[in-house]
């Protein structure tokens, strides 16, 4: 079997089908964190011993926690098939290293997920959370990184990007898109932190930080400089995905379809925004929790996808 640097669509919808079932593990994920349901089983791999555990289809924490599991072996085989597919089909090299890149993500993932239930009861001197909980932060933050790289492969894989179709994008947008996208990360970071500190609700009030309508929180601690960085950060990532917008539109070296693009990422951020909000007004609901832990991932990788297209003539050159 040749490699080819052709498109390949069987290829290409294997991997933006992959790209959509880690949402499903991402829902499942955030799903088991906002209920609590991260101890639902105290072993690992099985749970309870089983593939198949008493009281997973009828009880909520039980469900989230062994539905998270089972779809994060299905990412798992997903994945080695995307990886071995590349390998045998794909000329260009960086796309391949990507595929063993996902696989090992999503291996080590795993991993501590394992190690998250395992290591649950071995405290750390000095610390309120214990040496399992602590690895939830790891866990949450590789879970993001792991869904840019399977949009990076998808991107690449892409018509548009094999035909080369996308365009040049200006220098200007590249360094805004940068500029998004290290703002979404510094998010990720400050948004892990604070959700497994339990800090959600440490300001019971949006906008406002007090119910008496001040502007700045009535006492600070570490959990709330946590929840007021997020809050921060929300209002530069608004200003930030508004601006780059702007300039990715009017940048005509692109494809109308990479320009339209601007408007997906303004939407996406509206809404996490508002869910945001929703999970403060509605006193931490579920829905809304896990909603926005979703929506945070979805406007991350899109962002990601957006920048690393409008970069393909950097990616490309050196290569080919
Ligand atoms: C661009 C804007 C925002 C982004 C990208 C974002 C992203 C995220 C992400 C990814 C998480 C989950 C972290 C994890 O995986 O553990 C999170 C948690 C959270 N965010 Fe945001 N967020 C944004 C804006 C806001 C706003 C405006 C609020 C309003 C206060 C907010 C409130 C919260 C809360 C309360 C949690 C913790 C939920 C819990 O207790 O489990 N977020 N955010």
């Amino acid at each position: 079997m040749s490699r080819t640097y052709a498109y390949k669509p069987a290829l290409a919808w294997f991997a933006a089908i992959g790209s959509a079932w880690v949402f499903v593990l991402v829902a499942l994920g955030a799903l088991t964190t906002t209920i609590g349901a991260g101890m639902a089983f105290p072993d690992w791999p099985l749970s309870n011993g089983s593939v198949n555990p008493p009281g997973w289809l009828t009880e909520i924490d039980k469900f989230a926690e062994h539905s998270h599991r089972l779809s994060g072996v299905v990412m798992g085989l997903v994945t080695i098939g995307l990886a071995v597919w590349l390998h045998l089909r794909e000329e260009r090299r960086w796309l391949r290293q990507l595929g063993w890149w996902a696989l090992g993500i999503v291996i080590f993932q795993g991993l501590i997920g394992g190690k998250r239930v395992l290591l649950d009861s071995i405290g750390v001197p000095g610390f309120d959370m214990t040496l399992g909980q602590m690895l939830r932060l790891p866990h949450g933050m590789l879970a993001q990184v792991y869904v840019c790289v399977l949009f990076a492969i998808v991107a690449g894989l892409s018509r548009p990007w094999v035909t080369d179709t996308i365009g040049q994008a200006s220098r200007r947008v590249r360094l805004l898109g940068g500029l998004c996208l290290f703002l979404l990360f510094l998010q990720l970071a400050v948004a892990v932190t604070m959700r497994h500190n339990y800090a959600g609700m440490v300001i019971p009030t949006f906008p406002l930080s007090t119910p008496d309508g001040h502007l700045l929180p009535a006492y600070w601690d570490y959990r709330v400089v946590l929840q007021m960085a997020h809050r921060l950060m929300a209002v530069f990532i608004g200003v930030a995905i508004a601006v780059y917008g702007h300039y990715l539109w009017r940048d005509k070296g692109l494809h109308v379809l990479v320009r339209a693009a601007s408007f997906v990422l303004l939407a996406l951020v509206a809404v996490q925004i508002f869910l945001g909000a929703k999970i403060i007004w509605t006193g931490r609901s579920v829905t809304m929790t896990t909603g926005h832990v979703v929506f945070g991932a979805l406007t991350l990788a899109t962002t990601f996808a957006v920048v690393f297209i409008t970069q393909r003539s950097m990616i490309e050159r050196p290569v080919r």
